[in-house]
C-alpha cells in the first residue's frame, strides 16, 4: 500500500489510488482546515460518548483527550508538520491521533461519519462567528450613533429619486442606517436558533448503532438542542442559506452607505471629508483623494451575494441525504464571513474619520426648492384643499425658477399674487430650521425627535 493510500479513511475497497487531478478537485484540506478547533472538540465529545457506552475504557478516553489537546496546541501554533497530503481536516486529525497513540486512534471514528461530523464542526464554527459579527455590528451602530450625536444641528437636503426633496438633519439621515444595521443584528440573533442544533449521532445518514447519548454530546459541545431526523441532519444546509442571506443584506446595507460616502466625499458635492487612513491617492493625479475603502466595500457586496446564489444552486437538485456537492458550501461561507467581518470593521473606523463640511451642506439645502412642500402645507392648514395648495405651490416654484430666486427670496407682494391665503406669517414657513421643527412626529426629523432617538439608543445600549 502506498503511504498516500494508507492515510485515507476509506482505502479498503479500492485497488487503485484516486487520479491525481481528481485529488486536486476533491481534496478540501486547504479550505476546511480552518475548522480544526471544532473538529477536535467534536472528536473529544465523541470519545466521551464512546467511553460512556463502554467502547473506550476510561484510560483510553483520557489518552485520546490528551492527544487531541496536544494536536490542538500544534494547530494553534501553526505547526508546519501537521499536514501530510490529507483529504480533509477530519482525515488529518484522525491520522495525527493515530500517529501518536497507535491503534487506539483507529477507534476514534466509531459511531460517527464525516457527514455528521463536518456539519457539526460547521455549526460550532458558525455559532462563534455569528457572535463576532454581532459584536462588529454593534460597534458599527455605536460609530453611527457617535457621528450622529456629534452632528446634531447640521441640516442637509434629504433626497428622493436623488433629487433634493426636503431638509433633514444629518443625524436623522445617519440614524436611518442605524435602523438598518439594528435589524441586521436581530436577524443574526434569530438565525442562531437554527444554527445551535447538534447533528452528531446522525452517522452517515441513519443514526448510529452504539446508543450514544446525543443529549450529553450536545451539552458537551455547548449546543442548545439536538437534531430530530438523522437524514435531515446530514443533508440540510438551509441554516447556511439563511445566514448567507443575512450576510448579503448586511453587505447590501454597507454598500448603500458606502455609495453615499463616495458621493458625499466627491468634490462635486463636498459634504464630507474622509480621513487619510481610509482614502488613497492616484499614481498619476496628485490632487486625488479617493474613497477606495468605501468603494471596495461596495464592490465586495457583489461577491457575498454571489456566495448566497452559489449555495442555492448547490442545493437545489440534491436528493436526500449527504452528497459530496455539499463540500462546496464552505468556500463561499468562509469568504462571506471574512468579507463581512473586515467590511464592518473598516466601515465603523472610517465613520470615525469623517468630518462634515457645514458650508457645503447649507449651500446644498438651499438648492432645489426644498421648502416647497412647506408652502403647500401652509396653504392646506389655512383651509386650501391640499391638491389645490400643491398646484398653487407648483406655480410659485415655476415663477421662482423663472426669476432665478429661492422661495425665501420672494416678497410678500410676489407671493400673494398666487393666493390670498398667504400673509405675513409666511416668513416662518420659508425657514429651514422651522421646517425641521414642524416634523415633530415620532420618527420625524424634528431636532427634538432626533434627540429623543439618540437618547433612547444611549439608554438601550448603555453607551
Ligand atoms: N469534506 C467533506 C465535506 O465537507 C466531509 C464529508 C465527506 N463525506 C463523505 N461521505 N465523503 O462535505
Amino acid at each position: 500500500m502506498s503511504t498516500q493510500k494508507s492515510a485515507k479513511l476509506w482505502g479498503g475497497r479500492f485497488k487503485k489510488s484516486l487520479d491525481a487531478d481528481a485529488v486536486r478537485l476533491s481534496y478540501s484540506y486547504d479550505v476546511d482546515s480552518r475548522l480544526y478547533r471544532y473538529d477536535i472538540r467534536v472528536n473529544q465529545a465523541q470519545a466521551k460518548a464512546l467511553w460512556e457506552v463502554g467502547i473506550l475504557t476510561e484510560s483510553e478516553f483520557d489518552q485520546l483527550t490528551e492527544c487531541l489537546e496536544d494536536i490542538l496546541v500544534r494547530f494553534e501554533n501553526s505547526d508546519s508538520d501537521l499536514f501530510a497530503g490529507d483529504e480533509d481536516i477530519h482525515s488529518c486529525i484522525e491520522r495525527l491521533v493515530t500517529q501518536k497513540v497507535g491503534d487506539l486512534g483507529k477507534k476514534l471514528h466509531t459511531g460517527k461519519s464525516r457527514n455528521d461530523q463536518v456539519i457539526c464542526d460547521v455549526r460550532l464554527y458558525l455559532k462563534e462567528e455569528i457572535g463576532h459579527i454581532s459584536t462588529l455590528l454593534r460597534a458599527l451602530m455605536h460609530a453611527i450613533w457617535t457621528l450622529a450625536s456629534q452632528n446634531q444641528t447640521l441640516i442637509m437636503p434629504g433626497l428622493t429619486h436623488f433629487q433634493t426633496a426636503q431638509p433633514v438633519l444629518v443625524a436623522h439621515h445617519l440614524l436611518a442606517y442605524f435602523e438598518q444595521f439594528s435589524r441586521d443584528h436581530d436577524r443574526f440573533s434569530d438565525v442562531l436558533k437554527r444554527v445551535d442544533i447538534c447533528p452528531l449521532g446522525s452517522g452517515a445518514l441513519a443514526g448510529n448503532n452504539y446508543g450514544l447519548d446525543r443529549n450529553v454530546v450536545a451539552k458537551l459541545l455547548g449546543f442548545s438542542t439536538v437534531s430530530q431526523n438523522s437524514m435531515d441532519a446530514v443533508g440540510d444546509r438551509d441554516f447556511l442559506l439563511e445566514f448567507l442571506s443575512h450576510v448579503s443584506i448586511t453587505m447590501m446595507h454597507l454598500s448603500r452607505f458606502a455609495e453615499e460616502m463616495v458621493i458625499w466625499s466627491s468634490p462635486l458635492i463636498g459634504f464630507i471629508e474622509i480621513g487619510d487612513e481610509f482614502t488613497t491617492g492616484s499614481s498619476i493625479m496628485p490632487q486625488k483623494k479617493n474613497p477606495d475603502i468605501a468603494e471596495l466595500i461596495r464592490g465586495k457586496s457583489g461577491r457575498v451575494l454571489g456566495n448566497l446564489v452559489s449555495l442555492h444552486h448547490i442545493l437545489k437538485a440534491l436528493p436526500m441525504t449527504y452528497n459530496r456537492d455539499l463540500q462546496e458550501d464552505k468556500e463561499g461561507l468562509f469568504d462571506s464571513i471574512d468579507t463581512v467581518s473586515i467590511s464592518l470593521k473598516c466601515f465603523a473606523k472610517m465613520l470615525g474619520s469623517i468630518t462634515f463640511n457645514s458650508q457645503a451642506l447649507t449651500a446644498a439645502v438651499k438648492k432645489g426648492y426644498t421648502l416647497a412642500t412647506e408652502l403647500a402645507d401652509y396653504l392646506a392648514k389655512k383651509g386650501v384643499p391640499f391638491r389645490q395648495a400643491h398646484e398653487i405651490t407648483g406655480q410659485v416654484v415655476l415663477y421662482a425658477v423663472d426669476q432665478k430666486k429661492q422661495l425665501e427670496e420672494l416678497t410678500l407682494g410676489e407671493l400673494t399674487v398666487f393666493s390670498d391665503a398667504i400673509d405675513q406669517d409666511i416668513n416662518q414657513i420659508f425657514n429651514y430650521e422651522k421646517s425641521l421643527e414642524r416634523k415633530d412626529v415620532l420618527g420625524g426629523t424634528a431636532p427634538n425627535q432626533v434627540r429623543y432617538q439618540l437618547q433612547k439608543l444611549k439608554e438601550q445600549y448603555k453607551w
